[in-house]
C-alpha cells in the first residue's frame, strides 16, 4: 500500500476487512528483536488477530518473552498507524482474558477520523541506524515530542543525563561482555544474524557498521565476521541515550512498551532523527538491575535506545522482511 492508494472510506464489511488486512501489511516493516518478526496475523470475519509466533522465540536472549511481546506491540502500533492513514481509528482488545497465551490483540475498525499520514510515511523511512550520529544533539522540542509519544501509551521515556553516560556505558559493556562470554546468548545472536536473504529475517552484516567513534559501542552482531556498512562521518558527540520504563513487569507492560517504542521511533523519524535500540541492558539480569538503580528505581526498564541526528546523509540499507503471505493468514487458512 503506497501513501497514494490508501482507502479513505469503507462502505461494507468486505471493504472493512480489506482495510484491516492492508493495515496488517504495514506491520511487515515493524522492527523486532534480532529482526525475528515473532508475530502472525489471522484475518477473521470482522476483525484481525495478532498472535505471537512461539517458533520465533529467542530462548536464550529472551526466555520470558519480554522482547518478543514488546516486538508484537510495535507490530500492533504499526498496523494502527496504517489504519490511521486510511482514515480509521482502531478498536483494540489487548491480551483478551481467558484466551490462548499466543493471542496478543484483536483489532477491528473504529470510528472514521481525519487521515493521519505523517507516522505512516515514517514507517517506510525508518531504519535501525547503528552508525555514529552527528555532533549536534537533537533539539529540546524534539526530545519533548518523544516523551509525549511514550506517555500516550502510559510509558515513561527517561534521558540518561550527561553525568550518567559513563555509568550507562559501563552497564552496556557489562551486558555485552556477558553476551559474548556466555555461549547460550552468543548462539541466539549468531543464529539470527547473517542469514540467507531469502529467509526474510535476521540481521544482515550489511546493516552492521564497521567500528566507528561510538561513545557506547553497538551490539556485536559481527562476532568476528566482517561488517558490511561504513561507519560514516558522525562523531557521536550529540547522541542522547534514553530508556523506556513501565510501571510493572507483566505482559501488558511489555506490550505497552512496544507500542510506545514504535510511536517514539516513528515520531523521531518524522522529525529527521535516527535511532537504534540497545536491548542487551535488559536481556542480562544483572545489567537490567544496574540500569534500574541508575534510574533511581523509577520504573522497570523495558529497553534503551540511542537517538541522534544522522551522522551520514545516506540512510542504512532497508533490512529484510518476510512477505505478507508468510505473516498474514486469510480466512480459511491457519
Ligand atoms: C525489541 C528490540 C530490541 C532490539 N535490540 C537491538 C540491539 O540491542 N542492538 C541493535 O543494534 N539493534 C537492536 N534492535 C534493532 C533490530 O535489530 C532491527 O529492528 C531489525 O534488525 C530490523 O531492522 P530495521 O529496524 O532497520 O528495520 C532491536 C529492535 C527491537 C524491536
Amino acid at each position: 500500500m503506497t501513501p497514494e492508494t490508501v482507502p479513505t472510506k469503507v462502505d461494507d464489511g468486505r471493504a472493512a476487512l480489506d482495510t484491516l488486512t492492508q493495515a496488517t501489511l504495514v506491520s511487515l516493516r515493524a522492527p523486532s528483536i534480532l529482526n525475528s518478526q515473532p508475530w502472525r496475523w489471522r484475518v477473521r470475519n470482522d476483525d484481525v488477530e495478532l498472535r505471537v509466533d512461539p517458533a520465533r522465540r529467542l530462548h536464550r536472549v529472551d526466555p520470558a518473552g519480554r522482547l518478543e511481546t514488546l516486538s508484537c506491540g510495535i507490530a500492533l502500533h504499526h498496523a494502527l498507524t496504517g489504519l490511521a492513514a486510511s482514515g480509521f481509528a482502531g478498536h483494540v482488545t489487548r491480551l483478551p482474558a481467558g484466551e490462548a497465551p499466543e493471542l496478543v490483540a484483536r483489532l477491528r475498525l473504529g470510528p472514521v477520523m481525519t487521515p493521519e499520514r505523517t507516522a505512516y510515511e515514517a514507517v517506510y523511512r525508518r531504519r535501525t541506524d547503528r552508525r555514529p550520529f552527528a555532533d549536534a544533539p537533537p533539539a529540546p522540542d524534539d526530545l519533548d515530542a518523544l516523551c509525549a509519544a511514550a506517555r500516550r501509551h502510559g510509558v515513561v521515556l527517561t534521558f540518561v543525563t550527561a553525568a550518567q553516560v559513563e555509568s550507562f556505558a559501563q552497564i552496556v559493556a557489562l551486558a555485552a561482555a556477558a553476551e559474548r562470554e556466555i555461549p547460550a546468548y552468543a548462539r541466539d545472536v549468531t543464529e539470527w544474524s547473517d542469514r540467507a536473504r531469502s529467509s526474510g529475517d535476521g540481521v544482515a552484516l550489511n546493516d552492521v557498521p564497521a567500528p566507528g567513534r561510538h561513545r557506547v559501542p553497538p551490539r556485536d552482531f559481527a562476532q568476528g565476521r566482517a561488517p558490511g556498512l561504513a561507519a560514516g562521518d558522525g562523531t557521536d558527540g550529540g547522541t542522547v541515550y534514553a530508556v523506556l520504563a513501565t510501571s510493572g513487569d507483566e505482559r501488558a507492560d511489555w506490550l505497552a512498551a512496544g507500542e510506545a517504542l514504535s510511536d517514539v521511533w516513528l515520531t523521531l523519524t518524522a522529525r529527521g532523527l535516527a535511532a537504534s535500540p540497545i536491548s542487551e541492558v535488559v536481556e542480562v539480569p544483572q545489567a537490567r538491575a544496574a540500569l534500574r538503580r541508575l534510574l533511581a528505581w523509577t520504573g522497570v526498564p523495558a529497553i534503551a535506545m540511542r537517538i541522534g541526528r544522522p551522522g551520514t546523509s545516506e540512510p542504512p540499507p532497508r533490512s529484510a522482511r518476510r512477505s505478507g503471505s508468510d505473516v498474514v493468514g486469510l480466512p480459511g487458512e491457519a
